[in-house]
């Protein structure tokens, strides 16, 4: 019996590349229901995906009469093998995010029991906002499988992330991807710590976060259970498993108590090295003097702490931020912590690093010649990283 695909397609400008994606499945031997959103109607026709499936177009919830038998929303969200959002409007986003029901399209999404694919496509800004993204990581939080959408030139003229994925990209994600960290444990740390010099004020590190959150989802994406312990970071952690620390030394006590249970660790946190040796339980005074001092003392180095912790099948990889020398700083650290590998990036280029969506990463192990992911998505990077740990623990497991 051919797989029921159930493809939901909302309101933008990316409903053309939808009939494509409709028509591949069809091809590929897939039965396929649509439901379309009012506002999809107005960017292409029902006509259009009724003629490529065969199939009757579902979208009004309240259609009474045409299968007088059925619940639909019930219904599809039972038939379905697979469902796909594409494309999924800032809106659908929101509202699935939320637990909105008040068209069939939302009101297919509760019912429904797997994860669903959800291909994102909307203008650069929409993309950005705050809001946006924080919808995306509740998605991604409640086990649905997002599909990046692209970085390029838009149909509204302007130029960023937001492009819905191609349509052989989203099939060939869907249907070609496998999982390969299913059933492991991978255990994030990122973000900043920050060392705390009175009430008010600390001393931290730059770092954004971006790169380990891009960890994250990538290994929850390919499969993993994801633990998160993170520091300050400008972007959102919501819905993700997360410890909130803001020290070092908060920050290893938080690893220590979860290395255990872990397959892989990927330490992405800018840690800081030093904290402050007096902390001052009241606000420091502003005073006349032209200087003060803050004696710093040496925090312990997490990953060095967790070496007696090590067991014989666990990876631990590592970042390495370096602005000079980058492979004799990469392969020093490698040594020194008992990595099994190591991600370096040149922090002096203004183009990927703090802040940037973009990184460019050098990975480095002890038993392979180092390999760089090139400039690509934070994403990307995280994704390369995580298949090339996977791989090593593959070979210390014995089930490459
Ligand atoms: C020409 C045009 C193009 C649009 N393109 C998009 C888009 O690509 N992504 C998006 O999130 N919203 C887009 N919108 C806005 C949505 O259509 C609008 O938010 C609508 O309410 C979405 O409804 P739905 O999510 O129920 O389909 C567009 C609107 C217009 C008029």
């Amino acid at each position: 019996m051919s797989k029921k695909i159930l493809l939901g397609v909302t309101g933008g400008i990316a409903c053309y590349k939808s009939v494509h994606l409709c028509r591949l499945m069809v091809k590929a031997g897939y039965e396929v229901k649509v439901i379309m959103t009012p506002a999809a109607c107005s960017f292409v026709t029902p006509l259009t995906f009724q003629a490529i499936t065969g199939n009757r177009i579902y979208i009004n919830e309240f259609d009474a009469g045409v299968e007088p038998d059925i619940i639909e929303h019930v219904w599809l969200a039972g038939w379905a093998d697979e469902f796909i959002i594409a494309p999924a409007t800032a809106n659908i986003i929101a509202k699935i995010a939320h637990g909105i029901a008040d068209d069939l399209l939302t009101s297919t999404v509760l019912p429904y029991k797997k994860p669903i694919f959800i291909a994102p496509s909307m203008n650069v800004d929409m993309y950005a906002n705050p809001v946006t993204q924080k919808n995306l990581a509740l998605l991604s939080s409640f086990g649905h499988d997002l599909i990046d959408p692209n970085t390029g030139e838009m149909a509204c003229r302007t130029e960023g992330k937001g492009r819905m994925a191609e349509p052989e990209e989203i099939f060939d994600y869907v249907f070609c991807k496998e999982k390969p960290l299913s059933g492991l444990k991978v255990l994030v740390t990122a973000g900043a710590t920050a060392e705390a010099i009175d009430p008010v004020r600390f001393i931290t590190n730059r770092s954004s976060g971006k790169m380990g959150l891009a960890v994250v989802r990538q290994a929850k994406a390919l499969g993993a259970e994801v633990r998160l312990v993170a520091g300050l970071t400008s972007v959102g952690t919501e819905g993700f498993d997360t410890v909130k620390v803001q020290s070092a030394l908060e920050m290893l006590d938080a690893v220590q108590k979860e290395i255990a249970q872990t397959d892989i660790l990927v330490m992405a946190a800018a840690v800081a090295d030093f904290r402050v040796a007096e902390y001052s339980e009241t606000k420091i005074k502003k005073t006349d003097e032209a200087e003060i001092t803050i004696r710093l003392v040496k925090n312990p180095d997490i990953l060095k702490e967790l070496a007696p912790l090590k067991k014989n099948g666990q990876v631990f990889a590592g970042f390495a931020a370096e602005s000079d020398n980058l492979e004799v700083n990469a392969r020093k650290k490698l040594a020194e912590k008992g990595l099994d590998m190591i991600a370096a990036n040149d922090i002096s280029r203004k183009d990927i690093g703090f802040e940037t969506d973009d990184n460019e990463i050098m990975i480095f192990s002890s038993d392979r010649e180092p390999f760089s992911t090139g400039k690509v998505s934070k994403d990307t990077a995280a994704e390369k990283l995580l298949l090339f740990a996977r791989e090593l623990y593959g070979k210390k497991n014995g089930s490459v």
